[in-house]
């Protein structure tokens, strides 16, 4: 029996990167998946392919900045399986590495309605039916630089300082309630994520990356996953607002 039968997790940006290896991670060992993503078509390719492989997994289209798409992608989830038990806020994007001097306002609004609007969305939507249900796991993908001050430009840093900050928050005010909030904050992983950046900001980009040689070596996709599965199974219940460095030790230095 894998450890995460008869759960419902719902994920965002799990058409491809990180996301997509959560939810195949999860659907092997059980659970009923909610592929949340804005590219359609990498959405509907990873449903197929998990639903070709004998999985449960459905398709919701979402762009997680709007707070009216996040509630539908919730009803929907519910109203297809029933339930929901783990929420995975992972749709992220990148701030190009603009240093301060160099913040775009259109870059700096849709870091900040994309990696930290949505991540209250869901929260706040999700919440009260864990509460219905007795409980229930979110877990939030920060990323180092919400831990650590110069490794990428400022909006970047600025929000998953506050994604860490949430987690914590939520842990503390629902953790009672049977309901945990944790994170996990990776170093570099080879994912779609640094080509999705354009008009990278060359001084934020040298400054943000003086000391990625001492970073031992890059994470794979597996290597989220599994600390994903550690924090949505009983391994973890006694595990509430934690943020865990996924990082190969880099941030220790
Ligand atoms: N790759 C890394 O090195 C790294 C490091 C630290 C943290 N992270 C974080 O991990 C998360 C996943 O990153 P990844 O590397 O898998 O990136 P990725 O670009 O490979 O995948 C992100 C997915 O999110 C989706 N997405 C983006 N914006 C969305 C929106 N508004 N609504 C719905 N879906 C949306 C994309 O379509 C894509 O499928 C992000 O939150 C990112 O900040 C990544």
């Amino acid at each position: 029996m894998g450890r995460l039968e008869n759960k419902v997790a719902l994920i965002t940006g799990s058409g491809s990167g990180i996301g997509k290896e959560i939810a195949s991670a999860y659907a092997k060992e059980g659970a009923k998946v909610v592929i949340a993503d804005f590219a359609e078509e990498a959405m509907n390719n990873t449903v197929s392919e998990l639903t070709d492989a004998g999985h449960e997994a459905i398709g919701v289209k979402v762009n997680v900045a709007v707070n009216a798409e996040v509630e539908h992608m919730i009803d929907e989830a519910i109203e297809k399986f029933g339930r929901v038990d783990i929420l995975i806020n992972n749709a992220g994007v990148g701030d190009n590495m603009q240093a301060a001097a160099n913040v775009q306002d259109d870059t700096w609004d849709r870091v900040m309605s994309i990696n930290l609007n949505g991540v209250m969305y869901t929260m706040r939507k999700i919440i009260p039916h864990f509460q219905d249900n007795g409980g229930g796991t979110i877990i939030n993908m920060a990323s180092i630089t919400g831990l650590t001050g110069g490794r990428g430009g400022l909006a970047y840093t600025a929000v998953k300082h506050a994604v860490v900050g949430m987690t914590k928050n939520v842990a503390s005010h629902y953790g009672s309630q049977n309901i945990r909030c944790n994170a996990i904050a990776p170093a570099q992983v080879q994912t779609g994520f640094a080509t999705s950046m354009d008009n990278i900001d060359s001084f934020g980009m040298e400054a943000a990356t003086r000391g990625t040689n001492l970073i031992p070596r890059a994470g794979t996709v597996a290597d989220i996953a599994n600390i994903a599965l550690f924090f949505a199974t009983e391994d973890s219940a006694y595990v509430n607002g934690v943020t865990l460095a996924a990082d190969a030790g880099w941030s220790a230095y």
